[in-house]
């Protein structure tokens, strides 16, 4: 790649500021908040591996020149976040199966001079809700999903879940026509892989459930409520469709939402998704180190309480 001058890369992550060691770095718009410089330093120290890790501000228009000031300078890999991920999976010159799928990427590197990307967001989230649900002895397998919210959260969830066969992805939002939509793009895909896919009315839920009499195994909120102070659905309407076993999951981490909330007083599990950021962060870290996925070595819990104990 051409050498450009980006000022950010040269103040905030210059490689050539860290000799002997391997620099990567997470990029987004904003950027202060990111906790992925506490996981990446957390499995580094595990591994007994010689890397520096930081944050990178970028301009909006200027994502392109900072991704390739990195590189430039001896950069060995990026994570993308927010407003970034479909820049990154149009600037890479190879994409992996998973990133093609998601037509976003979060994670790049170089490879025999040229930039790679995949998308670890999706399989990140599997892996932490087969994590949580092996808990309470059961798992994705057959486990009927309802995901609420349809924007894009909620889309990049559904082809990860199909992929772990779950039975059934009913996908609820205030907005009908929203999620009436996301079915219509994701059925082609749903019937090959045999899921039922369906829309229903956020606020009939219960109704249309009490007839077919059966509830959800696993609730995803993938709306921003979380961000604020709200739950898509009240505590009544959580009963009505839940069993014992049904785990309420929220994208949003680092907070005990409404949602979550609601759920852990009826007496059902639930979590925030700091473990999806931890997991998608311990396969980036897999992709970069030469780390083989199925036995990874990386502590996933240790490294979540890491997280844990800066909020
Ligand atoms: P993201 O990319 O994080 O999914 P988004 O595309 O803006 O963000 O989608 C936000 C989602 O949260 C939408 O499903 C939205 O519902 P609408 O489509 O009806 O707007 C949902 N949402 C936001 N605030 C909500 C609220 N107070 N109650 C219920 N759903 C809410």
């Amino acid at each position: 790649m051409a050498p450009v001058t980006n000022q950010a890369i040269i103040d905030q992550v210059n490689p050539k500021d860290h000799p002997g060691k391997d620099v990567y770095g997470v990029i987004g718009h904003p950027i202060a908040h990111s906790k992925s410089p506490i996981i990446h330093a957390y499995f580094a120290k595990q591994t007994n591996q010689s890397i520096h890790y930081g944050r990178i501000f970028s301009e909006l228009n200027a994502f392109k020149e900072t991704v390739e000031e990195f590189f430039a300078r001896g950069g060995k890999g990026l994570n993308i976040t927010v407003p970034f991920k479909l820049e990154a999976y149009a600037l890479a010159q190879k994409k992996t199966d998973r990133a093609q799928l998601a037509k976003a990427a979060n994670v790049l590197w170089l490879k025999d001079g040229e930039l790679w990307c995949d998308n670890t967001d999706g399989v990140g989230l599997t892996r932490d809700l087969q994590r949580l649900l092996k808990n309470q002895q059961t798992s994705l397998k057959n486990a009927k999903v309802l995901i609420l919210g349809a924007g894009g959260a909620a889309q990049g969830v559904i082809d990860p879940l199909m992929a772990e066969s779950v039975s059934q992805i009913t996908i609820a939002n205030r907005t009908f026509a929203k999620a009436d939509q996301l079915i219509a793009q994701f059925q082609p895909s749903a019937m090959a892989a045999q899921v039922h896919l369906e829309a229903r009315d956020i606020q009939n839920l219960d109704q249309s459930k009490t007839q077919a009499n059966d509830t959800f195994d696993l609730i995803i909120n993938a709306t921003a409520t979380g961000l604020g102070d709200a739950s898509p659905i009240s505590k009544e309407l959580i009963k009505a469709i839940s069993n014992p076993k049904t785990l309420a999951y929220d994208m949003v981490y680092g907070k005990e939402t409404r949602f979550m909330q609601d759920a852990r007083e009826l007496g059902l599990n639930a979590s925030d998704g700091l473990g999806m950021l931890v997991e998608q962060a311990a396969l980036a870290f897999e992709i970069w180190r030469h780390l083989k996925g199925a036995d990874s070595p990386l502590d996933i819990d240790g490294a979540i309480a890491a997280v844990r104990a800066t909020y």
